[in-house]
């Protein structure tokens, strides 16, 4: 086998759900050079047989199921250890999975390190982990901490899939290949910018989880503080992951801890009967805010953040809002000037729009928005590779540019420190209608912080005012 990817947790949830699908999808689609094989570790009482036979059990998983060797083992227990050593121990490249509870991270990453597994300082030896990287600052640091005694950062792979978007990747390729538009990537022409991250499902089956997190942890953390910082950050002087990473951490250092006063936070109308939620809860379902990136670049320009679950609809999205040209007057009356806006659009209908003011056809100098259009499933000519594909063929392939470092994830979680106390310490979130854009304290806050409104996922800016 030229790889092993020995994933912990194996028949877990995670694991069956996304990651083992994932390989099998990246290998059979050739993102992944050579043969790599699976070895589960895990506390179920499986054997290799078995094993197999719960892969062979999915149509997504089956095609890994002849090779899979399975290890029972206790997660702190050297024996199970010694065992994974002489199962890898002429395989070029072996990667650590960590499909846990993240409780059992320290114990794992100590292990392996006891065993000689790490190999600390040979990158062909990889630990991939994974959401969530700590509850705060401290448990952050407290994680890098224990990574960095058994690894070095170039071992690491952190996973944030949104970053293994294509279309999250294709917002480093259209600032940086269209010199037109990064030029007036700035306070001089910017007047704002949103980023939003919609879902209409609600937390589903995921309360054990999420009512211990909420919408900051889950997703602004890492996920929208990602996207933000791919939108806001200095051109990296190559597309090589190490001067992505250095610009990007560059950018969140900018970003101002979120103050409470400029957050908004939400709950759905009926998460408290939700399976497995405190009836009491005064978790968050939904939260905005106004930030500010104080640099050079972009000092004065408000940064607009919103996620939530049980919204209108799932989008996630960008809008670049420009200042508005000087109105012109036609017959003493000056004209109504036409917003420039830049919507780059992720999921779904992934692509561009540009809204430009044109002159409605026929009259005089009546100006009117219009679109010009970008749709970039179209420019891929197949469907878009799944993000989880994308994470595993790069750690495969052992290149960092869709994965953050340590230091950016504690930044991020500096950011978000404030706002979490703040609500943690007290008061209940504004409750929402399901199927609304949120709270209405969500939309004022543009108003409030100097944009003008929302543009709300699904309505297309060229056929709508007041943005
Ligand atoms: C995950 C969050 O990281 O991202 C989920 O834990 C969220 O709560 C999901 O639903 C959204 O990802 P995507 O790719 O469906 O937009």
């Amino acid at each position: 086998m030229d790889t092993t990817l020995v994933v912990f947790g194996a028949s877990g949830d995670l694991a069956r759900r996304k990651v083992l699908p994932a390989l099998q999808a990246a290998c059979a689609s050739g993102q992944v050079q050579g043969r790599v094989g699976v070895l589960g570790a895990g506390r179920s009482t499986l054997d290799d047989a078995g094993f197999q036979a719960l892969l062979g059990e999915d149509e997504q998983t089956a095609a890994l199921a002849p090779s899979a060797r399975w290890v029972r083992l206790d997660y702190g227990d050297p024996s199970g250890y010694r065992r994974i050593a002489d199962l890898v121990s002429s395989c070029r490249q072996v990667v650590y999975y960590l499909a846990t509870p993240p409780e059992v991270f320290p114990v794992i990453v100590d292990s392996l390190a006891a065993a000689g597994l790490n190999r600390r300082g040979d990158a062909t030896r990889r630990v991939v982990v994974e959401k969530p990287l700590g509850r705060d600052l401290a448990t952050s640091r407290e994680l890098n901490r224990r990574l960095d005694t058994g690894f070095e950062e170039a071992q690491i792979y952190r996973i944030d899939h949104y970053l293994a978007k294509d279309t999250v990747q294709n917002v480093l390729a259209f600032r940086f290949s269209n010199s037109l538009f990064e030029a007036g990537w700035n306070r001089t022409l910017v007047q704002s910018v949103q980023v939003t991250a919609a879902e209409e499902e609600g937390i589903g089956t995921r309360s054990g989880y999420y009512d211990g997190a909420g919408a900051v942890r889950d997703m602004v953390q890492n996920h929208v503080l990602q996207l933000l910082a791919l939108v806001a950050m200095e051109p990296p002087t190559t597309f090589d992951a190490r001067d992505i990473r250095k610009a990007m951490l560059e950018l969140l250092r900018a970003v101002q801890p979120i103050d409470p006063q400029s957050a908004v936070r939400g709950q759905y109308r009926g998460y408290l009967e939700e399976d497995g939620v405190d009836r009491t809860s005064r978790r968050e379902t939904f939260a905005a805010a106004a930030l500010r990136v104080e640099n050079w670049r972009w000092d004065g320009v408000p940064f607009f953040i919103r996620t939530g679950k049980a919204l209108r609809q799932r989008t996630t999205q960008v809008v670049i809002r420009f200042r508005d040209s000087p109105a012109l007057k036609l017959e003493g009356i000056r004209q109504r000037p036409i917003t420039t806006l830049l919507q780059l659009r992720i999921q779904p209908h992934e692509g561009i729009t540009l809204r430009i003011g044109a002159k409605r056809p026929g009259t005089r100098f009546e100006m009117v928005p219009a679109g010009l259009d970008l749709e970039y499933q179209g420019l891929a000519g197949r469907p878009l590779p799944d993000a989880y594909e994308h994470v595993l063929a790069e750690v495969l392939a052992g290149v960092h540019t869709v994965f953050p470092s340590g230091e950016e994830i504690d930044r991020s979680w500096e950011i978000v420190g404030d706002l979490i106390a703040a609500w943690e310490g007290g008061g209940h979130p504004e409750v929402y209608a399901r199927g609304s854009w949120g709270p209405e304290g969500g939309e004022e806050l543009v108003a409030r912080f100097g944009g003008s409104r929302w543009l709300n996922p699904g309505e297309d800016p060229s056929q709508v005012g007041g943005v």
